[in-house]
């Protein structure tokens, strides 16, 4: 056939790289709706659900009965089912229906009918929802701190940079396991270097990523995965039962925790039985809130790809986030893993959580080139910076970050570098040289950094572990080493542990330590003239672009 000129460049496009689906609900390919999904029912006997979504309780599966005993508020249930769900949609964009309101409708909905009423909502309209349904009243941002050398002084400074850039979580992970106890400390050093107050995590295997939390490395966890079938739970060798004990470990050292879920998942791994994507990760939602998790990282997270496949699959990922505010959960809202080559859909994908806000709009935005990012590479790197400030100022849309200085980054990569020297030097670890501080310091990634001897960091980090070194002689290796100020920041960051107060729904911390949080700064949006607006101090940051003209010089 002669071939359009026209439809060959089109060809070429990155859109036209990606791949699609048409949907095959057999398989679990469908985004919002399947042939396959329940109708919404529910049924109590002597205060116990006795039918869920049309099955009987013997036949439930554990998913199912963990929802019917932990996660439907069974005094509301028949109250909140008798109301229609075109109803219920209309209240979640109606600005004088208060969010309260709205939680207390849902919380005795079944999850079938949940995903009843998102069908409702386009996307405007979730949104719309989102806006006034997320629990914090200021959104916020997270940023992935990792790179392909496991190099900690890297780390700690790039944890430095992107703490100053406004990340309020900073989460890292390992390309070799046994790095896990480094990566974690040079992100606490380096993050307290760029900021006071920002939370970090260390996403690794769960004994060690718990080890890492009791002993201060850490505070926070993100990734307790939860799926949507009970064949995909039971392969990873858990139980909605068991995620809920490791919830309760970290809880009880006083650690900030979330879920992690997403559509997709039980789509790679086989086991969709024939359900919707939204139905299933909305069984997930129901599990963290059931689990008694006080939030989760979802928009289906790692399986970006499968969801973003099938007609109306970002759509999908919305509706899911919206979800998760609507129980109540803080919402750390993906747009992490990147999916797609085409610039415009990967900035289009951004908007559904960008313009509305959500608790944390990336739940890991690379804080590196994306060649460095450790987790598959994300939707956002460090390469998009001033795009994403340009956005911000465009929009007059807080999304959690801020322009800097090239002196204020030069500044504290410098600190957080020599602050790592010092803590090893303290501690007996391996030497950090001034030369690698220096290559840190003004490095874009791990290609301008000078690398480490691997084998010997091991050997300090196995070291580290058998002595019990703890935060507090991170602390202390600090304070006296003239890291002072820099000691205090990360004592404080401890005694979160002890105060618990951060364990609240969708906690941050200022830079003086004091939490703000769904339950202190509650969303308070109803409407034009309400809730979160950019202004005062945060607008002027927010229109400190670099590259820009400014009137008082003419
Ligand atoms: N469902 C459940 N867990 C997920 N993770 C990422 N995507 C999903 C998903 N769709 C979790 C996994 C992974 C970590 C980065 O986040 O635990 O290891
Ligand atoms: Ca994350």
């Amino acid at each position: 056939m002669k071939r359009s000129k026209r439809i060959e460049a089109l060809d070429r496009r990155p859109v036209n790289k990606d791949g699609y689906i048409n949907e095959w609900p057999e398989m679990g390919f469908v985004a919002m709706s399947s042939p396959y999904d329940p109708k919404p029912s529910i049924r109590i006997h002597n205060g116990v659900i006795v039918e869920l979504d049309g099955k009987k309780r013997e036949e439930f599966d554990f998913i199912d009965e963990f929802i019917a005993d932990y996660a439907i508020r069974i005094e509301r249930a028949e109250q909140s089912m008798a109301i229609s769900s075109l109803d219920i949609a209309r209240r979640i964009v109606d600005i004088n229906v208060s969010r309260k309101e709205i939680l207390e409708i849902v919380s005795g909905i079944t999850p079938a009918k949940m995903v009843e009423v998102i069908n409702y909502l386009n996307v405007v309209e979730m949104m719309m929802g989102m806006q006034k349904i997320r629990a914090r009243r200021t959104p916020a941002n997270q940023a992935h701190i990792t790179n392909l050398k496991d190099d900690p002084v890297q780390i700690a400074a790039d944890a430095a940079e992107g703490a100053l850039r406004g990340f309020r979580e900073e989460e890292t992970t390992v390309g070799i396991a046994r790095y896990a106890p480094f990566n974690a400390i040079a992100l606490l050093i380096g993050s307290q270097a760029g900021r006071k107050g920002v939370l970090t995590q260390c996403a690794v295997e769960e004994a060690t990523e718990l080890e890492l939390g009791i002993r201060g490395f850490t505070t926070y966890a993100e990734t307790m995965s939860v799926y949507g079938t009970e064949k995909v739970f039971i392969d990873g060798d858990d139980t909605p039962y068991s995620k809920a004990f490791l919830n309760a470990a970290y809880s009880s050292r006083g650690l900030k925790t979330r879920f992690t879920s997403g559509s997709g998942s039980e789509v790679l791994m086989g086991s969709a039985e024939k359900k919707s994507m939204l139905y299933l990760e909305t069984r997930c939602l129901y599990v963290t809130k059931g689990a008694g998790s006080q939030g989760i990282q979802n928009g289906s997270v790692s399986c970006i790809g499968v969801a973003a496949s099938v007609p109306a699959g970002i759509r999908e990922v919305l509706g899911e986030n919206l979800v998760a505010a609507l129980l109540g959960l803080e919402c750390a809202s993906s747009n992490d893993q990147s999916f797609t080559n085409s610039d415009m859909r990967r900035t289009a994908r951004t908007m559904l959580q960008f313009l509305p806000g959500t608790d944390f709009i990336f739940s890991g935005y690379a804080g590196e080139p994306n060649y460095d990012n450790l987790f598959a590479g994300s939707n956002f790197d460090a390469e998009d910076f001033d795009d994403y400030n340009v956005l911000q100022r465009d929009m007059q849309v807080d999304g959690g970050l801020k322009p800097v200085k090239e002196e204020d980054v030069i500044r504290v990569r410098y600190t957080a570098g020599k602050a790592v020297q010092a803590v090893f030097r303290y501690l007996g670890l391996s030497e950090v040289t001034d030369e690698q501080v220096e290559a840190v310091t003004y490095a874009h990634g791990s290609k301008d950094t000078i690398s480490r001897d691997v084998a010997t960091d091991l050997a300090a980090v196995e070291d580290m572990m058998k002595r019990g070194i703890t935060g507090v002689d991170i602390v202390k290796a600090l304070a006296e080493s003239g890291f002072e100020e820099l000691a205090e920041s990360i004592l404080s960051m401890l005694k979160q542990r002890v105060v618990g107060d951060y364990m609240q729904t969708s906690a941050i911390l200022d830079e003086e330590f004091k939490v703000m949080s769904g339950v202190n700064c509650p969303n308070d949006y109803m409407g034009p003239g309400t809730g979160y607006r950019v202004d005062g101090r945060r607008w002027e940051e927010i229109k400190a672009i670099p590259h820009i003209i400014d009137p008082d010089n003419f």
